[in-house]
């Protein structure tokens, strides 16, 4: 059974299906290199923040084989969406398995990789280390504190470790809070950071792939949703654009126009 269609989505700069998860993101890891150089050329710095999840691993080991060289890698800083409350060891661990996929592989530096220390325990200790460390914008106050952020979003809407319903989704003033129930697998308390933090950032991309998200990608895209955001990905905001790069299975709800890229 195809997604619900909700108000016939389009198509748009911002919204591109593509004929599979590799070709989306193969596409988005020559955008994210882009972006890289432009603010290492305007700012001296590349900050981006990593989605957790397996829906970006294969567009970490593409920027890790195919983007070596040319990305920016010692002019950039490393920060993580959400974690699980887990060792780093742990195979639930979203830094461990982004390490394996690309930071053992690419020259940024141990201290520009801000990881969220899941291990600590109570997990809200984790939380408030995560929030103490990030601290406030690098670039004084008003500059956004990301040029880039990456996400995910699972069946549900949810996005880095903001759950529907959850009132981590109300945090307005701390930039990372803990999660002591998640609403998806692995069901381990989590830390997240929050929507004003995400919020603080030149611009946002989603990665979305498979038919389990189509859905909750109708509900989020249509032009309804966009006046009256209910799911935590829908409510997500950047200072610039929110772009999603899709396979044609998350992109059933849109618009029947070419699929972009192979
Ligand atoms: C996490 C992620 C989460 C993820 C979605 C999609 O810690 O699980 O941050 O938000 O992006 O759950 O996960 P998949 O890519 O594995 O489908």
């Amino acid at each position: 059974m195809g997604a619900p269609v909700v108000g016939r989505l389009r198509l748009t700069p911002d919204i591109r299906r593509f004929g599979s998860l590799e070709a989306a993101s193969r596409a988005l890891a020559r955008h994210v290199s882009a972006r890289a150089r432009e603010a290492v050329a305007a700012r001296g710095s590349f900050r981006i923040v990593l989605s957790g999840g397996r829906t970006p691993l294969g567009l970490y080991r593409i920027l890790a084989r195919r983007h070596g060289a040319s990305f920016p890698w010692a002019q950039t800083f490393v920060y993580f969406a959400d974690e699980r409350c887990v060792s780093p060891r742990s195979p639930d661990s979203n830094y461990g398995a982004l390490r394996r996929a690309l930071l053992d592989h690419v020259p940024v530096a141990r201290k520009r990789v801000l990881r969220i220390r899941g291990e600590l325990r109570p997990p809200s200790r984790a939380a408030d280390a995560y929030d103490r460390d990030l601290g406030p914008p690098p670039r004084g106050r008003g500059a956004p504190r990301f040029d880039l952020v990456l996400l995910g979003i699972g069946p549900d809407g949810h996005t880095a470790s903001l759950f529907p319903g959850d009132p981590a989704l109300s945090a307005r003033d701390r930039r990372a809070v803990g999660v002591p129930r998640a609403g998806a697998a692995p069901f381990v308390p989590r830390v997240t950071l929050t929507l004003p933090t995400l919020a603080s950032s030149a611009e946002v991309c989603f990665l979305v792939a498979g038919a389990d998200k189509a859905a909750a990608i109708a509900r989020i895209l249509a032009p309804l949703a966009r006046s009256r955001p209910t799911l935590p990905a829908a409510r997500v905001r950047s200072r610039g654009p929110v772009r999603w790069f899709l396979d044609g299975s998350a992109a059933a709800g849109l618009q029947d126009r070419p699929t972009v890229g192979p």
